[in-house]
C-alpha cells in the first residue's frame, strides 16, 4: 500500500515535471497533464478514504468518530494529505483546468507528502531534537563567526567596494558563502588583510561544518543502536532461557546480540566448519542433522554452542525447517560473556553436556 503511495508520488512529480519542459511536443505535455490529473483525482480519493478509515487508527481515538476524523485533519499527516488535493480541488471547483505553471506546486506538496512516508524522516526529525542543544551550540559558533567575519570584512573592504561590503547586512552575504565553503566567487577582498580573514573565515567554515556533521553522525549511530537495542531486548524476552536472567545482566547480553532471519530449508550451520556463533531461536524451527539421527528444536532453543564451547569445528549440519528469526552471539562476546555472566554460559554448558551424552550414547548403540 505505502509502495504503491509512494509509486504514485512519483509518477505524478514526474508528470508535472515534464509538463514544464517547453520543449516537449504538445500531445507529451497533454499526456503529461493527464497523468497529473488522474494522479490528483487519486489522492482526493485517498483522502477521503483515510478520513473515512482515521477513527480506526488508535492513537486518533476520540469519543465520537467526528472527532476522531478531524483529529485526522488537522494532524501533520492530515495536512499534508488536504494540501496535496487542494490546488486541483480548487481548479475544478472552480471550473478551471490546471495549467502546467500551475501544476507545478504540486511537486512542492507531493515531495513533502512523499517525506510523510520516508521512514528516515522521523529518525532525522528525533536525532535533531536529541541533538538540539549541540546543534544549537555550533549554530551559535556558526553565527559569532558570520557577523565577525561581516563587520571585519565590512572595516576592510567597504571603502574599496561600497556596494558589496558598504554596510555589515551587505557584507552577510560574503561572509555566508565563504563561511560555507560555497565560494561563488562574485564578490572577493581586495585587500591583502581581506583575503587573510576570508582564508580563516573558510578554515572557520570548515571547522565548524565539521563539527556538525560529527554531532549528527554521532546522533544518528547513537539514535540506530538505541532503536537496535530495543528490537532486540523485544526478541530476547520471547526466549525463555533468558527469562531467569536479571535486568541488568540482559541488558548486558543484548548489546551482544544481533538479530537474523532465515527462510525455511537454510543451512544454517553446516558440520566440520569452524565455529564462530552460537544461535539463539526466537521463532522458527531448525533440524540438527547428526548423520541418519536429526533432533528438531523450536523457538526457545540455542544451537551452535558446541564448536564455541569445546573448540571444535561444527559437529552437525543444522538446517531451518520453517522462517526463523534466531538471535547471534558470536565467539568474542560469547567468551567475554562467560567472564560476566558465568550462570548463563553455565547453563548453555549444562544442556551441551546432555547433548554430548545424547550423541555418544546414539554413536556407541
Ligand atoms: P555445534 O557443534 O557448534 O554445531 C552443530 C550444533 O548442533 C551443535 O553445536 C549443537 O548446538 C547442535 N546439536 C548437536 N547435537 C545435538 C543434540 N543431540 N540435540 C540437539 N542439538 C544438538
Amino acid at each position: 500500500m505505502r509502495a504503491l503511495e509512494v509509486l504514485l508520488i512519483l509518477i505524478g512529480i514526474s508528470s508535472v515535471s515534464a509538463g514544464t519542459v517547453d520543449q516537449l511536443a504538445p500531445a507529451a505535455r497533454g499526456a503529461a497533464a493527464t497523468i497529473t490529473g488522474i494522479v490528483a483525482v487519486l489522492f482526493f480519493v485517498e483522502y477521503l478514504v483515510r478520513l473515512w478509515v482515521a477513527p480506526e487508527i488508535p492513537r486518533l481515538h476520540a469519543a465520537t468518530e467526528g472527532r476522531s476524523r478531524l483529529r485526522w485533519v488537522i494532524s501533520p499527516e492530515g495536512v499534508i494529505d488536504l494540501l496535496a488535493v487542494l490546488p486541483a480541488v480548487v481548479a475544478v471547483s472552480g471550473g478551471a483546468r490546471l495549467g502546467a505553471e500551475s501544476a507545478s506546486v504540486f511537486v512542492l506538496l507531493w515531495v513533502l507528502k512523499l517525506a510523510t512516508h520516508a521512514p528516515g524522516v522521523e529518525m532525522i526529525a528525533r536525532v535533531f531534537h536529541n541533538e538540539r542543544s549541540a546543534i544549537a551550540a555550533a549554530a551559535a559558533l556558526f553565527a559569532i563567526v558570520l557577523f565577525s567575519a561581516a563587520t571585519i570584512a565590512h572595516w576592510l573592504e567597504g571603502e574599496r567596494q561600497p556596494e558589496a561590503f558598504g554596510s555589515i547586512p551587505a557584507s552577510l552575504w560574503w561572509a555566508v558563502v565563504t563561511l560555507t565553503t560555497t565560494g561563488y566567487g562574485d564578490v572577493v577582498p581586495q585587500s591583502a588583510l581581506g583575503r587573510v580573514i576570508g582564508g580563516l573565515v573558510m578554515l572557520c567554515g570548515i571547522s565548524v561544518l565539521a563539527l556538525l556533521a560529527g554531532i549528527l553522525a554521532t546522533g544518528f549511530a547513537e539514535e540506530v543502536r538505541r532503536r537496535e537495542f530495543v528490537r532486540i531486548w523485544d526478541l530476547v524476552a520471547r526466549v525463555p532461557f533468558f527469562s531467569e536472567v536479571g535486568a541488568i545482566a540482559i541488558s548486558d547480553i543484548v548489546g551482544r546480540l544481533r538479530s537474523r532471519s532465515f527462510a525455511a530449508g537454510v543451512t544454517v550451520i553446516r558440520k566440520g566448519a569452524a565455529g564462530d556463533s552460537m544461535f539463539f531461536i526466537v521463532t522458527g524451527k531448525v533440524e540438527v542433522r547428526l548423520g541418519p539421527r536429526t533432533k528438531a528444536l523450536c523457538d526457545g532453543d540455542f544451537f551452535g554452542e558446541m564448536a564455541l564451547l569445546d573448540r571444535r569445528p561444527r559437529s552437525a549440519d543444522v538446517v531451518t525447517l520453517t522462517p526463523c528469526t534466531v538471535l547471534v552471539l558470536n565467539v568474542a562476546d560469547f567468551y567475554q560473556l562467560a567472564g560476566q555472566q558465568p550462570a548463563l554460559i553455565a547453563a548453555i554448558e549444562t544442556e551441551a553436556k546432555r547433548r554430548r551424552a545424547d550423541d555418544r550414547g546414539a554413536d556407541t548403540s
